[in-house]
């Protein structure tokens, strides 16, 4: 779908204290950004940001980075900044212009990232050799590792079987535990879930969530990401984790 260019959202970006155009002067700096130095999370391609804005609005002793390619949705997501925050200061959290397959220009090994999310990405399902720019390939793994703390922790979902899956297969090559999974997040109880907007629009068409977690192990096997292949072309995974784990962590 073609989004219509948003002529306001530029300008009111620029003038944004909380926006970067030029993330890679702060890399390895970002706690540096925010008033106090707490915990650091980080989401890739927030999009409009409707559950960003909650998130980090309920969260006020976690600090957060939303990161999107895209200006335009940028700009909705400063809009729904403001509206959540109403009155109160936005100072636990950064909007950050970038392009996440080359997030270890802007992001480095001293940024203390201890979760990381990724809501709804991009499938790439139409052709094989796309599948290496999912935000979930190996080749993007593997630069989360560099600055994910030991034991961090990715927070994935979708509402695609074939990303979901794949991703499996992803994660367990590239030294993640799976420690909880379900196929349908709604019905599982698990909490908290920050709605999207791409999700509210999957839900109302009654297409199940798919959600797990992921944690990063201390040791990875050695192999080149950006020319990895799964086993098999088509191959599952072979159930790295059960379905179920606490519905609250
Ligand atoms: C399908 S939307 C999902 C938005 C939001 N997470 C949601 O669930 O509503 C995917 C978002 O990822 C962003 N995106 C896709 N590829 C990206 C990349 N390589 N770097 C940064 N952002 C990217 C897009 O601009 C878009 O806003």
């Amino acid at each position: 779908m073609h989004m219509r260019k948003k002529k306001w959202a530029r300008p009111e970006l620029e003038v944004c204290p909380y926006f970067h155009d030029f993330p890679e002067n702060c890399r390895n700096h970002w706690s540096e950004v925010f008033p106090v130095r707490q915990r650091l999370e980080m989401e890739l391609g927030c999009g409009k940001g409707v559950s960003t804005a909650r998130m980090a609005h309920e969260n006020p002793s976690v600090n957060y980075l939303a990161l999107d390619l895209s200006a335009d949705v940028l700009g909705d997501a400063r809009r729904n900044l403001a509206a959540a925050y109403g009155q109160d200061p936005i100072d636990n959290i950064h909007l950050v212009k970038c392009d996440i397959e080359y997030i270890s220009r802007f992001i480095g090994p001293e940024d203390p990232i201890a979760r990381i999310w990724i809501s709804f990405c991009n499938p790439w399902t139409r052709n094989r050799r796309h599948e290496k720019r999912r935000l979930t390939h190996p080749r993007q793994l593997m630069q989360y590792r560099d600055f994910l703390l030991p034991g961090g922790e990715i927070y994935f979902k979708t509402d695609d079987d074939t990303l979901f899956d794949d991703s499996l297969v992803y994660f367990e090559a590239s030294g993640f535990s799976c420690q909880y999974l379900t196929r349908d997040l709604h019905a599982s109880g698990f909490t908290p879930n920050y709605i999207t907007e791409h999700e509210k629009r999957f839900v109302a068409e009654g297409i199940p969530i798919k959600f797990g977690i992921f944690r990063k192990e201390e040791t990875v096997a050695d192999f080149d990401p950006v020319h990895w292949l799964p086993p098999q072309f088509s191959a599952k995974p072979s159930a790295p984790c059960p379905e179920g784990g606490s519905a609250h962590v």
